[in-house]
C-alpha cells in the first residue's frame, strides 16, 4: 500500500466558535485558538480541521459563507489567521480549512445580484425554477425543515436552498461558478493552507430534471436527494487539475448520501479526486428509519458490521476516514459508551480504541479527548443551532411528536451536544471566556477539564495521547489489514490487524457486564504482550475475563 503523510496523520477539529474566547465577547476566536496551540501539540494531533471562519451572517454558525476572502468579524481579522497558521506550522501543525460550496450565504454579493433579475450576470450563479402547478418545483426538503425551495417574489420564481432558506445552492453546471470556486481555493493554498475538508461536496450535482423523492416524517424528501449526481466526479476531477495537483494538501469529502462504490470513486488511489471521504451510514445506526430524531440505542452488531463494510470496502483501493465525533453530531460517549459517573472515562477511552485502532485517518473532534458528555439543555430557549430548533417547530407542530418526546430527541442527538464551551478548566465559564458565553457551559465542566486531565497519568487526555503515539510508531496501526471477529456477538467488538509480521487483536467491550473472551485460533497468550488498555492490570491469556467497558490491544509477531 502506498504511503502518505495523510494516512499517518491524526486530524483535531476546532469548531471556533467554542473553542476558546481571547477577547471576553463569549465567542471563541482565532486569537484563542492561537493561544492553545501547544495544547494540540502536547495532544500529538498533526492537523486541525478549522470549521468555516469565513465572513458570515452565522445562520449556520459559519456554514453560510458572505465573503469567502475575509474571517468573520466576531473571529478577528487575517493578520490573526497569518499570525494562526504560521504559529501552527512552527509547531508542525497543518490546517485544513473548511470549503462549503454547495451553497453560499444569501447575502454573498453573487446571491444578491442573482436575485434582481432574470437577465442579471450572477442569475445563473445559482438554481432557480419556476413553479409547478402553482407550487414547489419539486417535492425535496431542506436538511433544516420544510421545502428546499423558497420563492422570491422580485423575479416570482423558486430558489434551491438544501439547506436553509439563508443559503442558495450554487450551480455548479455552470462554468463561471467553478471557476470562481477553484480561485478561491488556489488563494487559499497560496497563502498557505494545507487542504480542505469539503462541505456536503456530495451534493453539488444536481439531476437537471428534479425528480421527486420519496417523502420522510415532514412531508418532505430528504435533502440527500441530489446526492452523487450525474457531474460529481468530473467536478472534482477538474478541480484535482485546476487547484490540487502538485500541491500536497489533504482533502476530505464531507459525503452524505455516499455508497461504498460511490466512495471508491471519490477516494480512489489513483488521486484523481479526494484522499478520503466522510461516510455517515454509521451515524444512522441509532436513527429510527430515515428519521434521525428518536433517543434508540444502537444495536453493536449493526455498527459492526457497517464499519466493517468500510473497512473491508476501501482497503486497497481507497482511504477511510474514521470517526465517532464531528459539529453534526452529539457526543460519542453519551451516545455509544456511558457517560454516567462510574464508567464515562473507561467507555470515553474504549470508544477511542475501538476507533483508533482501524485502518484509517482518525479525526478527533474538540472536547472528545477529554470524554466531554451530552448537555443538559432545559428547554428549547437553551438551544442555538436552526437544525434542533426548526426541527422541534415543525415536528411538534405537525403533531409528530409531543414536546416531551421532542425534547428528548433533541437532548439525545442535537447537533448543540457538540457546540458548548471546551471545558479547559474548572474557573467559572470553563475558562472558555470571561464574558457571557453564547452558549451555555455543560455545568459538569467542574470535574471534566482539559487542566485536570493533562495532570493526571490515566485521564482519557492521556490515553489520547498515547493512541496517537502508537501510531506513529506502528505501521500496523495504520496500513495493516482489517478483519472483523464474533460478528454475532452482541457486547464485544473484536477485530485483527496484521501487517507483514506483526498483528493486533482490538477487543472492546461496549457494555457495562463482564465478558468471557476465548482467544482466537492462532493466537498463543504466552507470546502476546498488551499495547494499550484502558485497566492497567490486563493480561494475556487463553481464557479472558473482559470487563465493563474494557479495551485492550494485544500485540504479537507470527
Ligand atoms: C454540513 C456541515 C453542517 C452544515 C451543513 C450546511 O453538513 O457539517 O454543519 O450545517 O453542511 O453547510
Ligand atoms: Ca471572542
Amino acid at each position: 500500500m502506498e504511503k502518505a503523510w495523510w494516512k499517518e496523520s491524526v486530524v483535531y477539529q476546532i469548531y471556533p466558535r467554542s473553542f476558546k474566547d481571547s477577547n471576553g465577547d463569549g465567542i471563541g476566536d482565532l486569537n484563542g485558538i492561537t493561544e492553545k496551540l501547544d495544547y494540540l501539540k502536547e495532544l500529538g494531533i498533526d492537523v486541525i480541521w478549522l470549521s468555516p471562519v469565513y465572513q458570515s451572517p452565522n445562520d449556520d454558525n459559519g456554514y453560510d459563507i458572505s465573503d469567502y476572502r475575509k474571517i468573520m468579524t466576531e473571529f478577528g481579522t487575517m493578520e490573526d489567521f497569518d499570525r494562526m497558521l504560521a504559529a501552527a506550522h512552527d509547531r508542525g501543525i497543518k490546517i485544513v480549512m473548511d470549503l462549503v460550496v454547495n451553497h453560499t450565504s444569501d447575502e454573498h454579493p453573487w446571491f444578491v445580484e442573482s436575485r434582481k433579475s432574470k437577465d442579471n450576470p450572477y442569475r445563473d450563479y445559482y438554481i432557480w425554477r419556476p413553479a409547478k402547478d402553482g407550487k414547489e418545483p419539486n417535492n425535496w426538503g431542506s436538511c433544516f425543515s420544510g421545502s428546499a425551495w423558497k420563492y422570491d417574489p422580485e423575479t416570482e420564481m423558486y430558489f434551491l436552498h438544501l439547506f436553509s432558506k439563508k443559503q442558495p445552492d450554487l450551480n455548479w453546471d455552470n462554468p463561471k461558478v467553478r471557476d470562481e470556486v477553484y480561485d478561491m481555493m488556489n488563494w487559499w493554498l497560496d497563502k498557505g493552507v494545507d487542504g480542505f475538508r469539503m462541505d456536503v461536496i456530495s451534493l453539488i450535482s444536481k439531476d437537471p430534471d428534479f425528480p421527486d423523492g420519496k417523502p420522510g416524517i415532514n412531508g418532505y424528501a430528504s435533502f440527500n436527494e441530489p446526492a452523487n449526481g450525474p457531474h460529481v466526479h468530473e467536478y472534482l476531477q477538474e478541480m484535482r487539475r485546476r487547484v490540487l495537483d502538485g500541491r500536497d494538501t489533504l482533502t476530505v469529502g464531507e459525503c452524505s448520501g455516499v455508497t461504498l462504490e460511490e466512495a471508491k470513486k471519490y477516494a480512489r488511489n489513483d488521486g484523481r479526486e479526494l484522499n478520503m471521504v466522510f461516510q455517515f451510514e454509521h451515524m444512522d445506526v441509532d436513527a429510527d428509519g430515515s428519521n434521525k430524531w428518536s433517543d434508540k440505542k444502537m444495536d453493536l452488531r449493526d455498527l459492526k458490521e457497517i464499519m466493517t463494510k468500510w473497512e473491508k470496502g476501501l482497503e486497497d483501493t481507497a482511504w477511510n476516514s474514521l470517526f465517532w465525533e464531528n459539529h453534526d453530531q452529539p457526543r460519542s460517549v453519551s451516545r455509544f459508551g456511558n457517560d454516567d459517573g462510574k464508567y464515562r472515562e473507561k467507555s470515553a477511552k474504549m470508544l477511542a480504541t475501538c476507533l483508533h485502532m482501524m485502518q484509517g485517518t482518525p479525526y478527533v473532534y474538540q472536547g472528545e479527548e477529554l470524554g466531554m458528555t451530552n448537555v443538559p439543555f432545559r428547554d428549547i430557549s437553551d438551544f442555538r443551532d436552526l437544525d434542533s430548533i426548526n426541527a422541534y417547530h415543525e415536528l411538534v407542530g405537525q403533531g409528530v411528536f409531543t414536546e416531551e418526546e421532542m425534547m428528548r430527541y433533541l437532548r439525545y442527538k442535537s447537533r448543540d451536544n457538540a457546540r458548548t464551551p471546551f471545558q479547559w478548566d474548572d474557573s467559572e465559564n470553563a475558562g472558555f471566556t470571561t464574558g457571557t458565553p453564547w452558549i451555555m457551559v455543560n455545568p459538569n465542566y467542574t470535574e471534566i477539564n482539559a487542566a485536570e486531565q493533562m495532570g493526571r497519568a490515566d485521564s482519557v487526555f492521556n490515553y489520547y495521547k498515547e493512541l496517537i503515539r502508537l501510531r506513529k510508531t506502528n505501521d500496523v496501526i495504520v496500513y495493516g489489514t482489517y478483519e472483523l471477529l464474533l460478528p454475532d456477538d452482541k457486547e464485544l467488538y473484536v477485530y485483527e490487524r496484521r501487517l507483514g509480521e506483526k498483528k493486533l487483536l482490538v477487543i472492546c467491550n461496549f457494555y457495562g457486564n463482564n465478558r468471557k473472551f476465548t482467544l482466537p485460533e492462532g493466537w498463543d497468550s504466552d507470546r502476546l504482550s498488551v499495547m494499550i488498555g484502558n485497566y492497567s492490570d490486563a493480561q494475556p491469556a487463553a481464557e479472558m475475563d473482559i470487563r465493563p467497558y474494557e479495551a485492550v490491544v494485544l500485540e504479537a509477531e507470527d
